[in-house]
């Protein structure tokens, strides 16, 4: 009964979804949040807290117009805000958008146009405890500095690769690391989430309480609630080999060849990590590869299954050294100024696609000519089937990646340019790259369908790939805990669950669930 209210609720609220009542007050929401005592929290567009935590949005396009943006220090904070604007919203429509380290490049996923944005910017705090060598996160925080935290304690966990990267929407979405093949994804490695539902209460998801919440937290993204702390679990720290290698384009095939070879590999030598990078970049003038590699020990020289691209020859840089995950994290960061665009597939461990991949690369280089200045950066990630052998063990996710048994390409498509007037022609671009790379795995009977949540852009649809079962499972735990659909109808940034169907394809079912 409870399933088909919440369904009915969240499916008729899409009408209205994304309209704003014309005659409606801008800050009636906002004067509301401000009523209950939070005022000093609560900023409109003329503060400058308002503009620098709008700068702070990684992608210029993410940087909407909320009529308010409100920057809880709590768990206590996050709930009352909730309250009031569900409160609220019987009176006038107070949609919200919830924001960690904004760091996602689809526009709208963290920010709202004339809505309410919910910043954890401040809960940004990383606490390390020996006695359950546990890291208490909160969401607001940045790799880079939970990286900090640890590298101090001498302990590791699976996290992003990037510092700049938050934790709140790397975690919710699934996360790849240098650890994926040792201990799964970042989601997988989750003790227990501190969680504000819809109805402002504070609970504990975890394998033992609310064990369906914290199943479908891992991989569900915003659809079930504000997460406000994340307790990951760490272990020893070593040293790492790691760093960023250049190459001559010409030598691309070889690199997609050893790739490929590599994630056959991975599962007999689980510290190891490496990423393919084809980069352009207008200001340098040519197209290169560059490659990030890592090994999550101390060796004496390079493991074995680094030697086919060890010996690829004429690298002409190479920042390969031992040192920890501060330090590599600050490399793998993108250049500044750019609007981006990133699009993502999933395609099985087949040469051929990644030589496709290349051959489209130099075709957008042609076509961008000299209309902008250009950062396009295609990556190949190994995404082998041992990577989800860590999940069930932690409780499961929700990705579904379980139900495959080949090894997988996670395909990344990155895209920069400056000039907003040329914002259209750049998406259709890369729009048409994903759709002719897929068109061509598809004719070779080589295509996945997965779509990497933390990836995906706008015009792509992550959470029905996760395969019908767990769609099942993730209504089922949005009816539970947010039966008025305040995730859904309230919240219409990011992947909404009201909108997915349950794919037609039978193959996506999990029999034992059904
Ligand atoms: C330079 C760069 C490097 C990257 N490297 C990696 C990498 O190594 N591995 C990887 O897997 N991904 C990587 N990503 C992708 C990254 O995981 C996503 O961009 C991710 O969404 C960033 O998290 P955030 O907290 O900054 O996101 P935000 O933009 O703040 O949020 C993302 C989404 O999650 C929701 N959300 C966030 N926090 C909460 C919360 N506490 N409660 C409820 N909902 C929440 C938001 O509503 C939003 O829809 C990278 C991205 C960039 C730009
Ligand atoms: C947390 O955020 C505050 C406010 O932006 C900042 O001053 C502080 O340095 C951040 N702390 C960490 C650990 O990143
Ligand atoms: C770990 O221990 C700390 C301190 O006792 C506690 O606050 C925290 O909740 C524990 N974490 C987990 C996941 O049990
Ligand atoms: C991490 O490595 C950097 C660069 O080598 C070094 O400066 C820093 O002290 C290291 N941090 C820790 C905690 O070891
Ligand atoms: C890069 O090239 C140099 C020789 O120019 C070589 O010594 C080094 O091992 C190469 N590095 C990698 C990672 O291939
Ligand atoms: C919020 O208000 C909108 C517009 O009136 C309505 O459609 C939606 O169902 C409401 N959501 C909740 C959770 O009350």
């Amino acid at each position: 009964m409870r399933t088909s209210l919440w369904v009915q609720v969240a499916f008729s609220a899409f009408a209205v979804t994304g309209e704003r009542a014309t005659e409606a007050d801008p800050t009636f929401c906002c004067d509301a949040l401000k009523a209950a005592g939070l005022q000093d929290i609560t900023h409109y567009p003329d503060a400058a807290a308002y503009a620098a935590r709008q700068e702070a949005y990684y992608n210029p396009l993410a940087r909407l117009k909320p009529a308010c943006i409100i920057q809880p220090n709590r768990a206590e904070e996050v709930s009352t805000i909730v309250k009031m604007l569900v409160k609220a919203n019987k009176t006038q429509p107070c949609q919200f958008a919830i924001r960690a380290g904004g760091q996602t490049i689809r526009e709208g996923a963290a920010n709202i146009d004339g809505g309410v944005t919910i910043d954890l910017g401040f809960m940004n705090s990383t606490t390390y405890f020996a006695e359950n060598k546990t890291a208490a996160v909160q969401p607001g925080a940045r790799w880079g500095t939970v990286f900090r935290a640890l590298d101090k304690a001498d302990v590791a966990s699976a996290g992003g690769r990037a510092a700049s990267v938050g934790v709140g929407g790397l975690v919710l979405g699934g996360g790849n690391s240098f650890y994926s093949a040792r201990k799964g994804l970042v989601c997988d490695n989750v003790q227990n989430f501190e969680v504000v539902l819809a109805n402002g209460d504070i609970v504990h998801a975890n394998s033992e309480s609310n064990s369906d919440l914290f199943q479908v937290l891992k991989g569900g993204a915003n659809n079930f609630g504000v997460v406000t702390r994340i307790d990951l679990k760490t272990f020893e720290r070593e040293p790492i080999w790691g760093g960023v290698v250049a190459y001559p384009v010409d030598t691309a095939d070889l690199h997609t060849k050893a790739l490929v070879n590599f994630g056959e590999k991975l599962a007999d030598d689980p510290y190891a990590s490496a990423i393919v990078i084809l980069l352009f970049e207008s200001h340098i003038g040519f197209p290169m590869v560059g490659n990030a590699y890592e090994y999550t020990k101390p060796i004496e020289r390079p493991p074995p299954i680094f030697d086919e691209f060890l010996a690829i020859p004429g690298n002409f840089s190479s920042s390969m050294r031992t040192t920890n995950m501060t330090d590599l994290t600050e490399e793998l960061e993108k250049p500044k100024g750019f609007r981006w665009k990133f699009l993502t597939l999933t395609f099985q461990n087949d040469e051929r696609i990644l030589k496709k991949a290349t051959e489209l690369f130099h075709y957008i280089i042609e076509t961008v000519g000299d209309r902008d200045e250009l950062h396009l950066s295609p990556m190949f990630q190994p995404l082998p089937i041992s990577f989800t052998k860590h999940s069930v063990a932690n409780g499961g996710n929700i990705l579904g990646l379980d139900r495959f048994s080949e090894n997988n390409i996670l395909f990344l498509y990155v895209i920069g340019w400056m000039k907003k007037e040329n914002d259209e022609f750049m998406h259709k671009i890369s729009e048409q790259y994903i759709e002719d790379l897929d068109s061509y795995a598809k004719s070779i009977g080589k295509s996945n369908p997965y779509i990497y949540l933390p990836y995906a852009d706008p015009t792509q649809d992550p959470l029905s790939t996760y395969g019908s079962a767990n769609i099942l499972k993730m209504r089922a735990a949005a009816a539970k805990y947010d039966p008025e659909g305040v995730f859904q109808t309230m919240v219409p940034g990011g992947f909404k669950l009201s909108k997915v169907q349950i794919p037609e394809d039978h193959d996506y079912l999990q029999h034992d669930e059904l």
